[in-house]
């Protein structure tokens, strides 16, 4: 079976447990089932609160997610906070105010919601942390997300077979950066591409010209971008060119978290004068952003860490009517997701690599993309 028919064979088989119809293997959209849940499915109302619409992915993910519940028959309120704390925590509010019965929130900062989630806990509402787990509170029922760690695992690891690090004489200068501080995830993407790396580091196959290498993990932050902003990473890959790279230095290998970053630092490179094909150094990325997948295709970016949404969106969902059912609620992480206040069961999805020869087979066959999108 190839890859992406096992993906869909994954993906037929949770439908039918579903017992929401609207995601099915083919993608397309069915009509609702009726049934037990199609009373609790009516008057329910189900608050998604999402970061920003400046990021191609959370557009989609909200999407997805509301065209599934929608299609399922409850209500939905779905909103996006200009990535600004004060706004997110308004809507959460105001969600709580329309009487939601659950919410869906992927926080802008992992540490700020908690009073408002605190404050939803007590007027009887779950909460699912979307993508992104939300520290401090115990109102936080579940957690369903990507495999965030293993997202930096395949970064790092991509970087040591290309590069073909193990056992080599040569040496190579790598540029590392890191997300948002005040997001969650940055760090496990960190952790899970720094235990591949360090090593190389600390034996002198991987230099770092800038010094931006983190003394130990928990300083990451040092080289975190704030808000996942392109321009910022910019910004700062301009610095790192500008100050260290002068004379014949060349950069061999940049570790992007994602795209957002890697778009600018690929900005960054090319207004430095790096030339696709020849010098251009080997660049990471996540979420298979079309600017992106386009930027593949130009070997500008050597490979990004897929994260199918519409997966993460029929978990969510089949989660949703688990909760509202009072069914069990699926989940297969009981261990790694500790918020401070408690180990929130999790629900990991698998990420995938991506390459400019994979794109055809695992982007557009699955129909992320169509072959169009991608001026295929
Ligand atoms: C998500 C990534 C995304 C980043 C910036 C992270 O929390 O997991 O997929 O690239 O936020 O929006």
């Amino acid at each position: 079976m190839s890859t992406t028919k096992k993906m869909l064979a994954i993906t037929a088989s949770a439908t039918l447990m579903l017992g929401l119809a609207a995601c099915s293997s083919e993608r397309e959209e069915t009509p609702a089932s009726t049934g037990t849940g199609s009373a609790a499915a009516a008057d329910a109302m189900i608050g998604i609160a999402m970061p920003t619409r400046s990021l191609e992915r959370w557009n989609n993910d909200g999407t997805h997610l509301e065209t599934l519940l929608k299609d399922a028959g409850y209500q939905t309120s779905l909103q996006y906070a200009d990535n600004k704390v004060e706004e997110q925590i308004k809507q959460i509010e105001n969600m709580v105010n329309q009487g939601a019965k659950i919410l869906v929130v992927a926080a802008i900062d992992g540490e700020a919601l908690a009073p408002a989630l605190d404050a939803a806990a007590a007027a009887g509402i779950d909460v699912i942390a979307y993508d992104r787990l939300i520290n401090g509170t115990d109102a936080i029922d579940y957690y369903a997300t990507f495999d965030n760690e293993k997202v930096g695992n395949l970064q790092g690891e991509f970087i040591v077979e290309q590069l073909g690090l193990e056992g080599t004489d040569e040496t190579f200068n790598l540029e590392p950066f890191a997300g948002s501080p005040d997001d969650n995830n940055a760090r496990f993407f960190f952790k899970g591409a720094w235990d591949v790396l360090s090593p190389y580091v600390e034996d002198g196959t991987l230099v770092v010209p800038s010094g931006k290498a983190p003394e130990t993990l928990d300083d990451w932050k040092v080289i975190g971008i704030q808000g996942w902003e392109s321009a910022k990473a910019q910004a700062e890959m301009d610095n790192r060119l500008n100050s260290f790279y002068t004379g014949d230095e060349k950069v061999d290998v940049v570790l992007s978290p994602n795209d957002s970053l890697a778009l600018g630092i690929e900005s960054s490179l090319e207004a430095a004068n790096y030339t696709p094909g020849e010098d251009w150094p080997l660049v990471t990325g996540q979420d298979a952003d079309q600017a992106n997948v386009q930027n593949m295709l130009a070997d500008k970016q050597a490979m990004t860490v897929w994260k199918d949404t519409r997966t993460l969106g029929d978990q969510v969902a089949k989660m949703v009517d688990q909760m509202l059912k009072g069914e069990e609620v699926e989940v297969n992480d009981t261990e790694t997701y500790d918020n401070g206040k408690k180990v929130v069961p999790s629900y990991l999805l698998p990420p995938q690599v991506v390459t400019k020869d994979t794109v055809e087979e695992l982007l557009v066959k699955s129909e992320f993309y169509s072959a169009s999108d991608l001026g295929l």
